[in-house]
Protein backbone atom coordinates (compact mmCIF):
# COMPACT_ATOMS: atom_id res chain seq x y z
CA UNK A 1 0.00 0.00 0.00
CA UNK A 2 2.74 2.39 1.06
CA UNK A 3 4.74 1.48 -2.04
CA UNK A 4 1.78 2.11 -4.32
CA UNK A 5 1.22 5.51 -2.77
CA UNK A 6 4.88 6.42 -3.25
CA UNK A 7 4.74 5.30 -6.86
CA UNK A 8 1.72 7.48 -7.48
CA UNK A 9 3.49 10.49 -5.96
CA UNK A 10 6.40 9.96 -8.33
CA UNK A 11 4.11 9.57 -11.31
CA UNK A 12 2.50 12.88 -10.56
CA UNK A 13 5.77 14.71 -11.20
CA UNK A 14 5.45 14.17 -14.95
CA UNK A 15 4.84 17.43 -16.81
CA UNK A 16 5.47 19.65 -13.77
CA UNK A 17 7.95 22.48 -13.26
CA UNK A 18 10.78 22.67 -10.72
CA UNK A 19 11.26 26.38 -10.08
CA UNK A 20 11.51 26.23 -6.30
CA UNK A 21 12.25 23.50 -3.77
CA UNK A 22 8.75 24.34 -2.56
CA UNK A 23 7.28 22.98 -5.82
CA UNK A 24 7.88 19.45 -4.52
CA UNK A 25 6.39 17.89 -1.39
CA UNK A 26 8.55 16.17 1.19
CA UNK A 27 7.62 12.77 -0.27
CA UNK A 28 8.37 13.95 -3.82
CA UNK A 29 11.80 15.23 -2.76
CA UNK A 30 12.49 11.90 -1.05
CA UNK A 31 11.46 10.03 -4.20
CA UNK A 32 13.84 12.16 -6.30
CA UNK A 33 16.63 11.46 -3.80
CA UNK A 34 15.96 7.70 -3.99
CA UNK A 35 15.98 7.87 -7.78
CA UNK A 36 19.19 9.91 -7.73
CA UNK A 37 20.86 7.13 -5.74
CA UNK A 38 19.66 4.50 -8.22
CA UNK A 39 20.73 6.52 -11.27
CA UNK A 40 24.15 7.11 -9.72
CA UNK A 41 24.57 3.42 -8.87
CA UNK A 42 23.17 2.06 -12.16
CA UNK A 43 23.55 4.74 -14.87
CA UNK A 44 23.31 2.20 -17.71
CA UNK A 45 19.77 1.23 -16.73
CA UNK A 46 18.68 4.77 -17.59
CA UNK A 47 20.44 5.09 -20.95
CA UNK A 48 17.28 5.31 -23.04
CA UNK A 49 14.60 6.54 -20.66
CA UNK A 50 14.37 9.96 -22.31
CA UNK A 51 15.01 8.66 -25.83
CA UNK A 52 14.61 11.48 -28.36
CA UNK A 53 13.68 14.14 -25.77
CA UNK A 54 15.14 17.59 -26.30
CA UNK A 55 15.92 20.13 -23.56
CA UNK A 56 16.47 23.83 -24.31
CA UNK A 57 19.10 25.24 -21.94
CA UNK A 58 18.70 29.01 -21.53
CA UNK A 59 21.66 30.73 -19.87
CA UNK A 60 21.60 34.43 -19.08
CA UNK A 61 24.47 34.08 -16.59
CA UNK A 62 27.74 32.12 -16.83
CA UNK A 63 27.99 28.49 -15.72
CA UNK A 64 30.37 25.56 -15.57
CA UNK A 65 28.52 22.96 -13.50
CA UNK A 66 24.92 23.64 -14.49
CA UNK A 67 25.65 23.79 -18.19
CA UNK A 68 27.85 20.70 -18.15
CA UNK A 69 25.61 18.57 -15.94
CA UNK A 70 22.40 19.34 -17.82
CA UNK A 71 24.07 18.81 -21.21
CA UNK A 72 25.73 15.56 -20.19
CA UNK A 73 22.77 14.42 -18.07
CA UNK A 74 20.11 14.59 -20.78
CA UNK A 75 22.51 12.89 -23.22
CA UNK A 76 23.08 10.04 -20.74
CA UNK A 77 19.30 9.55 -20.55
CA UNK A 78 19.03 9.18 -24.34
CA UNK A 79 18.00 12.76 -25.12
CA UNK A 80 19.77 15.86 -26.32
CA UNK A 81 20.01 19.57 -25.58
CA UNK A 82 20.26 22.91 -27.25
CA UNK A 83 22.08 25.89 -25.73
CA UNK A 84 20.40 29.31 -25.93
CA UNK A 85 22.46 32.29 -24.74
CA UNK A 86 21.58 36.01 -24.71
CA UNK A 87 23.33 36.27 -28.08
CA UNK A 88 20.67 33.89 -29.45
CA UNK A 89 17.41 34.96 -27.82
CA UNK A 90 18.02 38.06 -25.64
CA UNK A 91 15.03 37.05 -23.53
CA UNK A 92 12.52 39.82 -22.92
CA UNK A 93 14.29 42.26 -25.24
CA UNK A 94 14.48 40.71 -28.70
CA UNK A 95 11.35 38.77 -27.89
CA UNK A 96 8.95 38.58 -24.95
CA UNK A 97 9.14 35.75 -22.42
CA UNK A 98 5.60 34.80 -23.49
CA UNK A 99 6.61 34.46 -27.16
CA UNK A 100 9.75 32.48 -26.30
CA UNK A 101 7.60 30.08 -24.22
CA UNK A 102 5.05 29.69 -27.02
CA UNK A 103 7.79 28.91 -29.56
CA UNK A 104 9.83 26.52 -27.45
CA UNK A 105 6.85 24.43 -26.28
CA UNK A 106 6.34 23.41 -29.93
CA UNK A 107 10.00 22.53 -30.50
CA UNK A 108 11.44 20.93 -27.36
CA UNK A 109 10.28 18.75 -24.46
CA UNK A 110 11.63 20.75 -21.53
CA UNK A 111 13.41 23.98 -20.66
CA UNK A 112 16.13 24.71 -18.14
CA UNK A 113 16.61 28.40 -17.47
CA UNK A 114 19.32 30.31 -15.57
CA UNK A 115 18.35 33.94 -15.31
CA UNK A 116 18.21 36.96 -12.98
CA UNK A 117 14.65 37.66 -11.81
CA UNK A 118 12.75 34.68 -10.45
CA UNK A 119 9.64 36.24 -12.05
CA UNK A 120 11.15 35.60 -15.50
CA UNK A 121 11.49 31.92 -14.68
CA UNK A 122 7.93 31.82 -13.31
CA UNK A 123 6.55 33.64 -16.32
CA UNK A 124 8.28 31.25 -18.73
CA UNK A 125 6.85 28.29 -16.81
CA UNK A 126 3.37 29.82 -16.68
CA UNK A 127 3.26 30.27 -20.46
CA UNK A 128 5.06 27.11 -21.62
CA UNK A 129 3.10 23.85 -21.60
CA UNK A 130 6.32 21.86 -21.11
CA UNK A 131 8.32 21.39 -17.86
CA UNK A 132 10.59 24.28 -16.86
CA UNK A 133 13.51 23.71 -14.48
CA UNK A 134 15.18 26.53 -12.56
CA UNK A 135 18.95 26.36 -13.13
CA UNK A 136 19.44 29.37 -10.78
CA UNK A 137 17.66 32.67 -10.35
CA UNK A 138 18.42 35.54 -7.98
CA UNK A 139 15.97 33.92 -5.54
CA UNK A 140 16.66 30.18 -5.69
CA UNK A 141 18.95 27.38 -6.85
CA UNK A 142 16.73 24.33 -6.31
CA UNK A 143 18.78 21.80 -8.33
CA UNK A 144 21.80 22.69 -6.22
CA UNK A 145 19.83 22.06 -3.02
CA UNK A 146 18.72 18.63 -4.27
CA UNK A 147 22.31 17.62 -5.08
CA UNK A 148 23.58 19.06 -1.81
CA UNK A 149 21.16 17.24 0.43
CA UNK A 150 21.85 14.04 -1.53
CA UNK A 151 25.56 14.59 -0.81
CA UNK A 152 24.91 15.00 2.92
CA UNK A 153 22.87 11.78 2.97
CA UNK A 154 25.66 9.93 1.13
CA UNK A 155 28.07 10.91 3.89
CA UNK A 156 25.84 10.79 6.95
CA UNK A 157 23.21 8.18 5.90
CA UNK A 158 20.39 10.10 7.59
CA UNK A 159 19.55 13.75 8.14
CA UNK A 160 18.20 12.98 11.58
CA UNK A 161 19.97 14.66 14.50
CA UNK A 162 22.28 16.61 12.18
CA UNK A 163 22.97 20.29 12.49
CA UNK A 164 23.55 21.92 9.12
CA UNK A 165 25.06 25.35 9.09
CA UNK A 166 25.13 27.86 6.23
CA UNK A 167 27.37 30.87 6.77
CA UNK A 168 27.81 33.91 4.52
CA UNK A 169 25.33 35.65 2.25
CA UNK A 170 21.58 35.02 2.59
CA UNK A 171 21.30 34.39 -1.15
CA UNK A 172 19.66 32.03 -3.68
CA UNK A 173 21.69 29.02 -2.49
CA UNK A 174 20.80 29.76 1.16
CA UNK A 175 17.11 30.12 0.26
CA UNK A 176 16.88 26.74 -1.48
CA UNK A 177 18.88 25.07 1.30
CA UNK A 178 16.49 26.51 3.90
CA UNK A 179 13.49 25.16 2.02
CA UNK A 180 14.91 21.68 1.49
CA UNK A 181 16.10 21.45 5.12
CA UNK A 182 12.62 22.49 6.25
CA UNK A 183 10.91 19.97 3.93
CA UNK A 184 13.13 17.14 5.15
CA UNK A 185 12.81 17.88 8.87
CA UNK A 186 16.41 18.92 9.41
CA UNK A 187 18.06 21.49 11.69
CA UNK A 188 19.64 24.38 9.79
CA UNK A 189 21.32 27.48 11.18
CA UNK A 190 21.86 30.34 8.74
CA UNK A 191 24.51 32.82 9.86
CA UNK A 192 24.61 36.04 7.84
CA UNK A 193 25.09 39.75 8.53
CA UNK A 194 21.80 41.41 9.48
CA UNK A 195 22.10 43.50 6.28
CA UNK A 196 22.27 40.36 4.11
CA UNK A 197 19.83 38.00 5.79
CA UNK A 198 17.78 35.65 3.66
CA UNK A 199 14.61 37.20 2.22
CA UNK A 200 11.93 37.47 4.93
CA UNK A 201 9.45 35.67 2.65
CA UNK A 202 11.84 32.71 2.45
CA UNK A 203 12.46 32.68 6.22
CA UNK A 204 8.70 32.78 6.79
CA UNK A 205 8.05 29.99 4.30
CA UNK A 206 10.83 27.79 5.71
CA UNK A 207 9.49 28.38 9.23
CA UNK A 208 5.96 27.48 8.16
CA UNK A 209 7.13 24.26 6.47
CA UNK A 210 9.30 23.44 9.50
CA UNK A 211 6.28 23.70 11.79
CA UNK A 212 4.79 20.74 9.88
CA UNK A 213 7.90 18.60 9.51
CA UNK A 214 9.62 19.14 12.86
CA UNK A 215 12.56 20.93 11.21
CA UNK A 216 14.31 23.93 12.74
CA UNK A 217 15.46 26.78 10.51
CA UNK A 218 17.14 29.51 12.53
CA UNK A 219 18.70 32.75 11.35
CA UNK A 220 21.46 34.36 13.40
CA UNK A 221 23.89 37.22 12.81
CA UNK A 222 26.47 35.35 14.91
CA UNK A 223 28.65 33.08 12.74
CA UNK A 224 29.89 31.26 15.85
CA UNK A 225 26.34 30.35 16.91
CA UNK A 226 25.70 28.96 13.43
CA UNK A 227 28.99 27.04 13.43
CA UNK A 228 28.77 25.59 16.95
CA UNK A 229 28.65 21.76 16.88
CA UNK A 230 27.69 21.74 13.21
CA UNK A 231 27.85 18.46 11.29
CA UNK A 232 27.99 20.33 7.99
CA UNK A 233 29.31 23.81 7.32
CA UNK A 234 28.24 25.34 4.00
CA UNK A 235 29.23 28.63 2.43
CA UNK A 236 28.85 30.37 -0.92
CA UNK A 237 30.33 33.37 -2.68
CA UNK A 238 29.81 36.75 -1.00
CA UNK A 239 29.11 38.33 -4.41
CA UNK A 240 26.59 36.51 -6.55
CA UNK A 241 26.32 36.90 -10.31
CA UNK A 242 24.83 40.31 -11.04
CA UNK A 243 26.20 41.92 -7.83
CA UNK A 244 29.74 42.52 -9.08
CA UNK A 245 29.56 46.31 -8.47
CA UNK A 246 29.14 45.61 -4.73
CA UNK A 247 32.12 43.24 -4.48
CA UNK A 248 34.44 45.57 -2.50
CA UNK A 249 31.79 46.55 0.04
CA UNK A 250 30.73 42.94 0.41
CA UNK A 251 34.30 41.77 1.11
CA UNK A 252 34.31 44.11 4.15
CA UNK A 253 30.81 43.22 5.38
CA UNK A 254 31.33 39.48 5.17
CA UNK A 255 34.91 39.27 6.53
CA UNK A 256 33.74 37.96 9.98
CA UNK A 257 31.83 35.20 8.18
CA UNK A 258 34.84 33.67 6.41
CA UNK A 259 34.94 29.90 6.85
CA UNK A 260 38.49 29.47 8.08
CA UNK A 261 40.26 27.28 10.61
CA UNK A 262 39.01 29.43 13.50
CA UNK A 263 35.34 29.32 12.58
CA UNK A 264 35.54 25.67 11.54
CA UNK A 265 36.99 24.75 14.95
CA UNK A 266 33.53 25.45 16.44
CA UNK A 267 31.98 22.67 14.32
CA UNK A 268 32.15 18.96 15.15
CA UNK A 269 35.64 17.52 14.54
CA UNK A 270 34.41 15.43 11.58
CA UNK A 271 32.20 18.16 10.09
CA UNK A 272 31.80 18.24 6.31
CA UNK A 273 32.64 21.40 4.39
CA UNK A 274 30.31 22.25 1.50
CA UNK A 275 30.27 24.92 -1.21
CA UNK A 276 28.19 25.04 -4.38
CA UNK A 277 31.16 26.48 -6.34
CA UNK A 278 32.59 28.56 -7.90
CA UNK A 279 34.63 29.34 -4.76
CA UNK A 280 36.62 32.47 -4.11
CA UNK A 281 39.51 31.10 -2.13
CA UNK A 282 40.74 33.53 0.51
CA UNK A 283 37.33 35.24 0.62
CA UNK A 284 34.41 33.13 1.85
CA UNK A 285 36.67 30.11 2.48
CA UNK A 286 40.36 29.52 3.02
CA UNK A 287 42.40 26.96 1.07
CA UNK A 288 43.01 24.81 4.14
CA UNK A 289 39.26 24.32 4.63
CA UNK A 290 38.19 23.76 1.02
CA UNK A 291 41.16 21.46 0.37
CA UNK A 292 40.75 19.46 3.61
CA UNK A 293 39.83 15.75 3.42
CA UNK A 294 36.34 16.42 4.80
CA UNK A 295 35.55 18.94 2.06
CA UNK A 296 32.94 17.42 -0.27
CA UNK A 297 32.68 20.25 -2.79
CA UNK A 298 33.54 18.15 -5.84
CA UNK A 299 31.14 15.38 -4.81
CA UNK A 300 28.46 18.07 -4.63
CA UNK A 301 29.37 19.17 -8.15
CA UNK A 302 29.23 15.59 -9.45
CA UNK A 303 25.92 14.97 -7.71
CA UNK A 304 24.38 17.81 -9.71
CA UNK A 305 24.58 15.40 -12.65
CA UNK A 306 22.83 12.51 -10.91
CA UNK A 307 20.18 14.63 -9.16
CA UNK A 308 19.27 16.54 -12.32
CA UNK A 309 19.04 13.30 -14.29
CA UNK A 310 16.49 12.16 -11.71
CA UNK A 311 14.60 15.46 -11.98
CA UNK A 312 14.59 15.50 -15.80
CA UNK A 313 13.54 11.86 -15.92
CA UNK A 314 10.58 12.39 -13.61
CA UNK A 315 9.38 15.60 -15.28
CA UNK A 316 9.93 14.66 -18.92
CA UNK A 317 9.19 10.94 -19.16
CA UNK A 318 6.23 9.70 -21.19
N1 LIG B 1 27.05 25.62 -8.60
C1 LIG B 1 26.73 26.04 -9.83
O1 LIG B 1 25.55 26.22 -10.16
O2 LIG B 1 27.79 26.22 -10.65
P1 LIG B 1 27.77 26.95 -12.06
O3 LIG B 1 27.46 28.41 -11.79
O4 LIG B 1 29.14 26.76 -12.65
O5 LIG B 1 26.70 26.34 -12.92
N1 LIG C 1 25.05 32.54 -5.26
C1 LIG C 1 25.82 32.26 -6.44
C2 LIG C 1 25.70 30.82 -6.82
C3 LIG C 1 26.52 30.41 -8.00
C4 LIG C 1 26.31 28.97 -8.39
C5 LIG C 1 25.36 33.16 -7.56
O1 LIG C 1 24.15 33.35 -7.72
O2 LIG C 1 26.21 33.66 -8.31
Amino acid sequence: MKRTRKKMMVKKLRGRDYLSVDDFSTEEIKSILRLTADIKAHPKRYRKVLDGKMMALIFEKPSLRTRTTFTVGIKQLGGDSLLLTPADINLGKRESVFDVAKNLERMVDGIMIRTFGHDICESLAAHASIPVINGLTDLEHPCQAMADIFTVIEHRKSLKRLKLSYIGDGNNVAHSLMLIAAKLGTTLFVGTPESHKPAQSMLDRATAIAADTGATVTWTADPMEAARDADVMYTDTWTSMGQEAEADARRKTFAPYQVNRDLFSHAKPDALFMHCLPAHRGEEVTDEIIDAPNSVVFQQAENRLHAQKAIMYELLRD
